[in-house]
């Protein structure tokens, strides 16, 4: 029996996965981030305050957890330095507590304005979130990326400085001419060396001596750069198997592997997106779930659950337990409904979620509709204290994903969770 459990967002991103880890980290003694960067924003709420956590693991805020961001990681520093500085309220950070890996790619004050450049530039944006993700994923592939270990010695990092001189067309440009932000990246140096280490030997170390350890996923499974809706998607492995990549470890300590979903779906940025609802329904849902990026303020796109992605989604990160968030959203809704499969104008009807974009922008959704509810839904207690409707909808999901539902989402505080 392993003492490993994955938490990973089963949707593209947003479904919850702050509030969840921080429930979950109580049983735990690790949380560690194993990918993405400060493109992810995970909400929780400590005390009744609202905190946004980019890059610090959803963790941090259970006492006496340690936080780790693993080597699939890329690491903003100065951002990272300012989160360090939002927790200290709350928390006191020291290394024992805040395992960073040196071998975590650096997001610099380049790949920000190269995100930022090929956005605007392009004739088929992304809609990232200009945060650097794409440039520093593809700068470690190119084996010309710079390292938090390396980053944290100055000798090093001035290395780095001349081969991007060397290689990067408008670097030495860019580094003169936005001195303040290369200052502040520098700066950022001294105050996270002392947290850098070997953090896969520790998180290691943790999982052999039989303590628990939570993954905290980022983004979500449909935006996985192998098994996303590319080119839609984000640059980092965002699926369950992401973390055996990053943090180097055996399958075999794996316990449980959970998918958060929301009981709907949302999208953030460009792409397909079948059941996408351009109505009022879908206006009704988007201000009711507060429904904008945590990260960058955009609105989301929101529609009805989507059966056919999430068995996708299932199938690819193998969920034990699917965590259905946000069900107190569709409260007085008079129907809710779940995408069963797609109609494609020449192909027919479709099942298994398809690899091609295009073909998935054309795709129509057959719908299956279940009476809504009108009773507010428990805020703590178990599923089955819910009212009649709101227990056949988590049914009626569970057989049409074939993954049974373990945990529900009522609420944005830690106490909002109804149980098996
Ligand atoms: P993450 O990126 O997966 O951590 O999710 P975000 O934090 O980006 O977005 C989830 C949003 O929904 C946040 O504003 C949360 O406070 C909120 N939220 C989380 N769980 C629930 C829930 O069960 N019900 C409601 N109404 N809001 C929730
Ligand atoms: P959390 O962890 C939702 C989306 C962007 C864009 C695409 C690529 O909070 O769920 P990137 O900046 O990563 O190169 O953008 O991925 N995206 C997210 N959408 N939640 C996130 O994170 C996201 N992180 C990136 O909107 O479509
Ligand atoms: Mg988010």
């Amino acid at each position: 029996m392993g003492n490993v459990t994955i938490l990973v967002g089963a949707q593209w991103g947003d479904e919850g996965k702050g509030k969840w880890i921080d429930i979950l980290a109580d049983r735990v003694a690790v949380v560690a981030r194993y990918q993405g960067g400060n493109n992810a924003g995970h909400t929780l709420y400590v005390n009744g305050q609202k905190v946004v956590l980019h890059q610090i693991p959803s963790g941090i805020f259970q006492p006496d957890k340690i936080s780790a961001l693993a080597s699939g990681v890329v690491v903003n520093p100065s951002q990272l330095v300012m989160e360090m500085d939002k927790v200290k309220p709350y928390v006191t950070l020291t290394p024992d507590r805040l395992w960073l890996s040196a071998r975590a790619h650096v997001i610099s004050p380049w790949h920000i304005h190269v995100d930022g450049k090929k956005e605007s530039e392009s004739s088929q944006p992304i809609g990232t979130t200009k945060r650097g993700i794409g440039p520093t994923y593809a700068e470690k592939a190119n084996r010309t990326g710079l390292r938090l270990g390396d980053y944290a010695v100055a000798s090093r990092r001035k290395a780095w400085f001349e081969l991007m001189r060397e290689s990067a067309p408008g670097f030495a440009q860019h580094f003169e001419s936005h001195a303040e932000a290369w200052q502040e990246f520098e700066a950022a140096a001294d105050k996270l060396a002392p947290f850098i280490g070997d953090a896969e030997l520790h998180v290691r170390k943790a999982i052999q001596a039989g303590q628990g350890v939570l993954l905290e996923g980022a983004q979500g499974v449909l935006l996985d750069i192998n098994h996303g809706t590319y080119p839609y998607v984000t640059s980092s492995e965002t699926a369950a198997g992401g973390a055996f990549a990053s943090l180097g470890f055996a399958p075999r300590h794996i316990d449980k592997i959970y998918g958060v979903a929301k009981a709907y779906v949302t999208r953030v940025g460009e792409g397909p997106f079948p059941t996408e609802l351009k109505d009022e329904v879908g206006q009704w849902i988007a201000t009711k779930g507060k429904e904008f990026g945590a990260t960058t303020g955009r609105p989301r796109r929101c529609g009805w659950l989507d059966a056919v992605a999430m068995r996708y989604s299932a199938a690819i990160s193998g969920y034990d337990g699917v965590i259905l968030n946000k069900m107190d959203i569709l409260t007085g809704l008079p129907e809710v409904k779940v995408c069963v499969a797609y109609e494609h104008p020449t192909l027919g009807r479709i099942e298994d979620f398809p690899w091609d974009y295009e073909v998935l922008a054309q795709c129509r959704p057959i719908y299956q509709s279940f009476p809504g509810w009108t009773e507010e839904l428990p805020h703590g207690g178990k599923i089955s204290d819910m009212p009649a409707n709101a227990r056949a909808y988590v049914a009626g999901v569970e057989e049409l994903i074939g993954v049974p539902v373990s945990m529900v989402g009522t609420g944005v505080n830690r106490q909002d969770a109804l149980f098996r």
